[in-house]
């Protein structure tokens, strides 16, 4: 099977070396692609927000499959386009993917589901943001309704601060009830109806050790969770997964993809913070280095409305830990154009147990240089999560990035340190 993959984030690394590992995957390629998936799939320049292009492509390069990887071509209408030529698409239709594409759509969907989620109101006025901040007191929870890239959530105890985010996103605003407890980020493969949960993982959002700064996209993650309740999957397949799955499906709008819940294990249980329509970032880095299954059969599964025929899911025992290298200033105004050195160590010495996966990197000339705020996703296995974060934290140790930072403090406290 020839496979095309969009996207070019350590995600679609990480998408891309197990493809490349699968056997029944003749070809790879990859668009747009970074400099490492340079290495393991043919780069395709296309425009991955033109669905026709996207579309022509595929049918020129015969691909058998492919997988949509970030959340903007998905709320484009990509996966329809190609979907449209004839081509099994992994990735949900343009209205499916609202899930995350609107937070006041996931809401209602979750409403009629009966998904456990924090209580909220829209807004679209300044009288209705103020009375809904009154009605749920600090700290506050305030949420552009449209995708933001992680940066249009505002969580803060000072009113003023709540208030002007709500005003600056201009459009819709969801302000919530506050969630507190641990996250954790859980996927699953559907095919609109069958649902298939991947193992847990957890993300760190914040920039700084100890959950300090800003928002990121994610500054690192690691699976399994030790600390985690042992029925955790089925808990969330029967009260959120299946649901929402059930609902799209009864609303004529079959969500075929990945399902991402991000969750929060509240003292009164567990509740939806969000829904994504795509893998998760940097959780798919530590998912997928523990997935033993090939990947693409589970895919073309789920693209093909044939996810039901899929033998269980194998996993490796090991443990799975990732590093986000970033580059100087992420996520303010991060600096790019940095050349990375220290590659060529981690390949010989620490391989196969750490490897990196590029996030914003391209070739220049003979190097290889930084061209995005998270550079690059260094990733170990290991037979417990201390073991792979010695290995991860090794490798990242090797790399030298002018200005670049990444936190110290990635599965330390789940690896009891
Ligand atoms: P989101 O983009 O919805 O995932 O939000 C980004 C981050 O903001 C989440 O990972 C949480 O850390 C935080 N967050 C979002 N919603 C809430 C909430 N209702 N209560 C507490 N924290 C939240
Ligand atoms: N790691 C958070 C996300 O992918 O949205």
């Amino acid at each position: 099977m020839k496979v095309l993959v969009i996207g070019g984030g350590a995600r679609e690394h990480a998408l891309c070396r197990s493809l490349s590992l699968d056997p029944d995957v003749t070809a790879l390629y990859c668009a747009p692609g970074n400099a490492g998936i340079g290495e393991v799939a043919e780069l395709c320049p296309v425009d991955a927000l033109d669905g026709e292009a996207v579309a022509r492509l595929a049918t020129e390069l015969e691909a058998g499959l492919v997988v949509v990887g970030p959340e903007a071509p998905l709320v484009a209408g990509v996966a329809d386009a190609v979907r449209a030529a004839g081509i099994p698409c992994f990735g949900p239709s343009r209205e499916a993917a609202e899930l995350e594409g609107s937070k006041a759509f996931a809401k209602d969907v979750m409403a009629a589901a009966g998904v456990p989620t924090g209580r909220s109101y829209v807004c679209t006025t300044p009288e209705e943001i103020d009375e809904a901040l009154d009605a749920f007191g600090a700290p506050y929870v305030v949420k552009d309704d449209g995708l933001a890239a992680g940066k249009g959530v505002v969580v803060t105890s000072d009113l003023d601060k709540a208030r002007e985010h709500a005003l600056a996103c201009g459009g819709r605003v969801v302000i919530e009830e506050f969630l507190d407890g641990p996250e954790v980020s859980l996927f699953a493969i559907t095919d609109g109806e069958t649902v298939v949960p991947l193992t847990p993982a957890q993300d760190f959002k914040r920039a700084l050790d100890g959950d300090e700064g800003p928002n990121t996209g994610g500054m690192g993650a690691y699976s399994p969770l030790p600390w985690a309740d042992p029925k955790l999957v089925d808990d969330v397949m029967a009260t959120v997964l299946q649901p929402t799955v059930d609902e799209l499906h009864r609303r004529g709008t079959p969500f075929a993809g990945l399902l991402y819940a991000g969750l929060a294990i509240t003292s009164r249980g567990v509740r939806v913070i969000e829904f994504n329509a795509r893998f998760g970032d940097p959780e798919t880095q530590v998912v997928l280095a523990r997935l033993q299954t090939p990947l693409a059969g589970l895919l073309l599964h789920a693209a093909q409305g044939t996810l039901d025929l899929e033998p269980p899911l194998r996993w490796r025992n090991d443990a799975a830990v990732t590093v986000v290298v970033a580059s100087h200033n992420y996520p303010d105004t991060p600096r790019t154009g940095d050349p990375i050195e220290g590659l060529d160590e981690v390949a010989a010495q620490d391989a196969p147990h750490a490897y990196v996966l590029h996030a914003g990197t391209k070739r220049d000339g003979g190097a290889i240089v930084s061209a995005g705020g998270r550079v690059l996703s260094v990733t170990a296995t290991g037979q417990d999560l201390a073991q792979a974060r010695e290995r991860a934290y090794r490798a990242v140790a090797r790399i030298r990035l002018d200005g670049s930072q990444h936190r110290t403090d990635i599965a330390r406290e789940a690896a009891g340190e």
